[in-house]
């Protein structure tokens, strides 16, 4: 290798509490792994705290917390353009309902596309795709600009109005963006729904959202083999009744596809009818109309669609891109994320082209056809930042830190990881053999609800392995009991929002008293996360994991309601539990129980065919690992499953407080 070893200067910091699953406070010999000093001097977020006349950044911070408006408005003029100028950075006089930019306009498609096809960016290049086979497609600015616009004049022709929601189901091929962008340029509002998925989930979004158009692909590939996108769509809107009128489909794998006269239309032939290359105009948005709506699990079996804005979303998007990753002109960016979750939405689809950024995009698996795919792309394109997830950085530490070796990955910087704790052995893995010792880790903790980072390190942060460090500018987060009061030091406790924040969703699709019960009600005033954390001695975040019936499978998010409700879905189960149980690779794997109705048998076969029932409903990332047959599940007097009791078994913990237990 080419690159020196271990420039990382370590020291001791003191020892504090003992283990838990995140290895938070392990200790004797817990450490601060110091970022390089040039990366630290050098970085945006530094050049900004100097601009300030701040020597370092935790004093920038301080200041942003004193002055969030004043901080906010800056960065939306620092990163973006607008239309029309704000009257007031937020207004809170509807809250939780906040407002944010009020009265402004501004649409993300320009900032993100078209200023930079006009400008001096038209020939850097955006994207480069690859896809499993090897073809690679690369497009500039002024490239990526034209495929919008084509994209954005085809949805016209199919009646796509201003206000309307486009269902988007499609693999990670490059007109997913294409299409996110165009449906945005005519100011509709996207719901795209993760390739991954299957009918359930998205005959439920397609119906919750009204979409009279989708767009779908004929399929996709992964793992060499083709995921059934059209037949999926078809069985989904079929289901939807009469709710779809037109469906657009991306031709992408070539194989045979059924194509429903009157109701399905291949993009290709659309966008080679006369008048698609035509300039379409770009919708100037209110600040706080809606932008994009993303489906998440949450409590219950029924969608939650978090709808976000058209003008915060942005302000935090690039703010947190650019001082977190630290983004400059010539970085090569690749977050291996799907752009159907929304870490892909603000950092792929969106936060890099904003920042004008050349970044990777890559179709497959991680390990096909060999398990040195990833660190071959990231060599072949000379990659400087890697943004993954725990779970990827997991399974790719078992083949051994021989692989990673076999090429040249002198040329990263910077890596990062997302959807989950990363637990430290990992983190370390990570750090050393990825990043040779040389690139700090961006361990950033947000959800689909937030929009953006929320806590993070920056490029002159101090790292702990496992802790997301602290708040990011503007933001104020803590630590709380379920009374409201502050955790001691090291305690768990509730991970609450201590103020508004520009990215935050504005409120659930067609259902906002959900959005003030689920978020802002628990302690009033405050937002609850819905994650347990504590915080250590140097005030350090330490994500313990979710409180609520969210299952994190390998990052991926699962509701415990969907998986329950696929299971009874099928014939011999009368009633299913689901819960997530700690697992070496994904994080947290799903198990179930299942009480059978009566003439069915509790065998292997049929416990074998209920975990492919589920992943045939939902998707396969949502296949059970285990599959239980119990006579009963323990409920409250009210029928309510209490799946912390069965979690609490199956780990062989004290059940704790069972005053409200049936019988
Ligand atoms: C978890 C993903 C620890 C957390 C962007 C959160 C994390 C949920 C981290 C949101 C992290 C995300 N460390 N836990 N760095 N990042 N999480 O909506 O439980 O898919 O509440 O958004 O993922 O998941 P979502």
């Amino acid at each position: 290798m080419t690159h020196k070893e271990s420039p990382v200067e370590e020291i001791s910091a003191t020892a504090s509490k003992t283990t838990d699953q995140n290895g938070a406070g392990k200790s004797a010999q817990q450490k601060f792994y110091l970022p390089p000093e040039e990366l630290a001097q050098n970085s945006n977020i530094m050049a900004y705290a100097r601009e300030k006349g701040f020597a370092s950044v935790d004093e920038l911070y301080q200041w942003t917390i004193q002055n969030p408006q004043q901080f906010w408005g800056e960065m939306a003029t620092r990163f973006l353009d607008w239309y029309q100028p704000w009257n007031h950075v937020l207004d809170e006089s509807q809250a939780p309902f906040y407002k944010w930019f009020t009265r402004a306009t501004t649409n993300i498609v320009h900032n993100a596309i078209e200023r930079h096809a006009n400008g001096a960016n038209r020939d850097k290049t955006a994207l480069i795709w690859e896809s499993e086979q090897g073809e690679v497609r690369r497009f500039t600015y002024a490239e990526f600009a034209a495929e919008v616009n084509r994209f954005a004049n085809v949805l016209k022709s199919q009646g796509v109005k201003r206000g309307d929601i486009v269902t988007v189901y499609l693999s990670r091929v490059p007109e997913l963006l294409f299409a996110m962008h165009a449906i945005v340029k005519l100011g509709a509002l996207h719901s795209v729904v993760y390739g991954g998925f299957s009918t359930d989930a998205l005959h439920s979004r397609i119906l919750d959202a009204k979409s009279r158009v989708v767009i779908t692909g004929d399929g996709g590939w992964m793992n060499n083999k083709i995921v059934e996108l059209k037949k999926i769509t078809d069985a989904a809107v079929d289901e939807a009744g009469e709710v779809v009128e037109h469906v657009i489909v991306v031709r992408r794998t070539g194989h045979d596809v059924m194509i429903k006269e009157g109701r399905d239309v291949w993009y290709h032939e659309l966008a080679a009818q006369p008048g698609m290359d035509e300039p379409c105009a770009t919708e100037q948005m209110d600040a706080e109309d809606p932008m994009f709506l993303l489906y998440t699990s949450g409590s219950t079996g029924t969608p939650k669609g978090l709808v976000h804005s058209c003008g915060g979303y942005q302000v935090q998007v690039a703010t947190t891109l650019s001082f977190t990753f630290d983004i400059k002109p010539d970085d090569v960016y690749w977050c291996t994320a799907d752009p159907g979750w929304i870490t892909g939405h603000s950092y792929i689809v969106y936060g890099p082209m904003i920042l004008g950024a050349t970044q990777v995009m890559y179709e497959g698996a991680p390990t096909y056809p060999n398990p040195g795919r990833w660190w071959e792309i990231a060599q072949k394109y000379g990659v400087t930042i890697i943004y993954t997830a725990p779970t990827a950085v997991r399974s790719l530490m078992r083949f051994g830190d021989d692989v990673p070796a076999q090429y040249d990955l002198s040329k990263l910087r910077l890596l990062g990881s997302v959807g989950e704790p990363i637990n430290p052995e990992a983190w370390r893995w990570y750090h050393r053999v990825v990043g040779q010792n040389r690139c700090p880790i961006m361990d950033t903790w947000w959800q689909t609800e937030t929009g953006a980072f929320m806590i993070t390190p920056n490029p002159t942060t101090p790292l702990k392995p496992g802790s997301g460090t602290k708040p990011f500018l503007g933001i104020e987060a803590d630590v709380l009991t379920e009374e409201g009061q502050p955790a001691r030091q090291s305690d768990d406790g509730l991970l609450v929002i201590k103020r508004p924040w520009p990215s935050m969703l504005r409120t659930i699709h067609g259902d906002p008293q959900r959005y003030v019960d689920t978020y802002w009600s628990r302690l009033p005033g405050l937002y609850t996360a819905g994650d347990s954390a504590r915080r250590d001695e140097d005030g350090y975040f330490w994500v313990i994991g979710r409180i609520d019936d969210v299952i994190k499978v390998s990052g991926y998010r699962l509701g415990t309601a969907e998986v329950e409700s696929a299971l009874v879905s099928h014939p011999a189960v009368a009633e299913a539990a689901a819960i997530g149980l700690p697992h070496e690779l994904k994080g947290n794997a799903i198990h179930t129980f299942v009480i059978l109705r009566q003439g069915y048998e509790a065998t292997d076969a049929l416990a074998e065919e209920l975990r492919k029932h589920v992943g045939k409903e939902m998707g396969p990332i949502a296949r059970p690992e285990a599959v239980n047959f119990v006579p009963n599940l323990p409920k409250t007097r009210s029928g309510k499953i209490m799946r912390r009791v069965l979690k609490a078994r199956s780990l062989g913990l004290p059940e704790g407080d069972l005053s409200t237990l049936e019988g």
